[in-house]
């Protein structure tokens, strides 16, 4: 078809509408971050780039809290850098227990049997965090080469702590892979402090991004691990080249040796480097650290409570063990009579702000509101309130009108 023929909407640049992203991810972005995706693209081996890509790297040791050399970035969703991670450290065959506590646990387990693993689970129930104690009998019993667990759960927004658990797996020479996505920079995560072996994230959530990056950090162990696969692809092999001893990764696009082999001095082709990510995903990371880590926390931690104080003044009952949420996403029961995906649907069309549905059990009983990243801001946090107020108000539920927004008021008084 002639380009003047088609329909006026596929002719037009698409232009998105306004809106406040305060759902579970993604959020809205960092300005400065589009601002730095923005920027002309450079060759892939050009000096500029290779110091960009070398300062990300020492950027990225900063947020995951490491001195591990290999911190870099995979160029996919987050998803990806979960699959580069276990597809590298996993042979089929090896075994790996996953403690699952919501969706993302379910899909380490996909991922990982995907690999080949033979996975143990635990199967905890949502809405609660795993006990230490479980994981370090199930390492008893099973021996596994790998534990695989998700810090921040989103679909049930509770965060798992990680310092005893990454004491016991070192104890028992287990690896230990965290995914961090959704929970890094709104939530403490010491990579090294905790002896964590393998940690991969996304930029979507606390760390104002867009998706599409994936940084990863891996202690010496996982490095080992890795390297005992090394390959190189014909055709760019060096004569010095010596294949690994073990089995070679399945994934060409997720090796994660051959992408150390693209980040490290080597500069060994690979896949060519998603330009435009990598430039946001080190705004990210400058942003973040800039502000000052502890701060970010603190500020994620405080836009939470408030949140979770003008809900719960709304007359809205709060979902999952709360000593242990995540700062950055709350959960609250769809209160009875109230049409959960009409609501939504009108703090979209009628405010302009995305709050969050849920996944599987929790589908239709429970929304997710996220305070993440740009958005863990007070007006937003406020903005959001006054507007579910009203459609609260609308659907016919019981509550004193203004008594949301005045509790996370003064939530805010209190750690003014
Ligand atoms: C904890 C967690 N892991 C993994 C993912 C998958 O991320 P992506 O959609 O970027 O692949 C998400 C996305 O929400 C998440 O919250």
């Amino acid at each position: 078809m002639n380009f003047n023929d088609m329909p006026l909407n596929l002719r037009s640049t698409f232009v998105p509408p306004a809106r406040l992203l305060m759902g579970p991810g993604p959020i809205t972005c960092d300005p400065r971050v589009l601002r730095a995706m923005s920027y002309q693209l450079v060759g892939q081996f050009d000096p500029s780039m290779t110091a960009c890509m070398n300062e990300t790297m020492a950027l990225y040791r900063e947020v995951f809290c490491t001195s591990n050399e290999w911190t870099f970035l995979i160029d996919s969703t987050s998803r990806g850098g979960i699959e580069a991670c276990l597809i590298s450290l996993l042979v089929p065959g090896d075994k790996v227990l996953i403690p699952v506590f919501g969706r993302f646990g379910h899909l380490l387990v996909e991922i990982a049997e995907r690999c080949g693993a033979e996975v143990h689970k635990i199967d905890i129930a949502w809405g609660e965090v795993c006990d230490p104690a479980l994981i370090e009998l199930g390492i008893k019993a099973v021996q596994p080469k790998l534990v695989a667990l998700v810090q921040g759960d989103t679909s049930t927004t509770m965060c798992q702590p990680l310092a005893d658990i990454g004491r016991i797996c070192k104890e028992h020479g287990v690896l230990l892979y965290c995914d961090a996505t959704a929970s890094i920079g709104g939530n403490e995560l010491q990579v090294d402090a905790w002896q964590l072996s393998a940690v991969s994230v996304g930029l979507q959530k606390c760390l104002s991004g867009p998706s599409g990056s994936a940084p990863v950090t891996l202690n010496n162990e996982a490095v080992t691990a890795i390297r005992k696969r090394k390959h190189v692809e014909a055709g760019i092999r060096t004569a010095d080249y010596v294949a690994g001893q073990g089995q070679r990764i399945a994934s060409n696009y997720f090796d994660l040796g051959m992408i150390m082999d693209y980040w490290g001095k080597e500069r060994l082709n690979h896949h060519t480097e998603a330009t435009s990510m990598l430039f946001g995903a080190r705004e990210c990371a400058r942003i973040l650290l800039e502000e000052g880590q502890d701060i970010v926390v603190a500020r994620h931690k405080l836009a939470g409570a408030a949140l979770a104080a003008g809900l719960v003044a709304m007359n809205l009952q709060l979902y999952g063990d709360q000593a242990n949420r995540m700062h950055n996403v709350v959960g609250i029961w769809i209160p009875p009579g109230v049409a959960g995906d009409a609501l939504r649907s009108s703090m979209l069309l009628d405010y302009g702000i995305e709050i969050g549905t849920s996944f599987g059990p929790l589908h239709g009983k429970i929304w997710r509101i996220g305070t993440m990243g740009y958005n863990a801001r007070k007006d937003a946090v406020l903005m959001t309130l006054a507007c579910l107020e009203q459609c609260l108000l609308r659907a016919g539920h019981s509550l004193s009108p203004g008594a949301g927004t005045a509790a996370a008021l003064e939530c805010y008084g209190r750690h003014a």
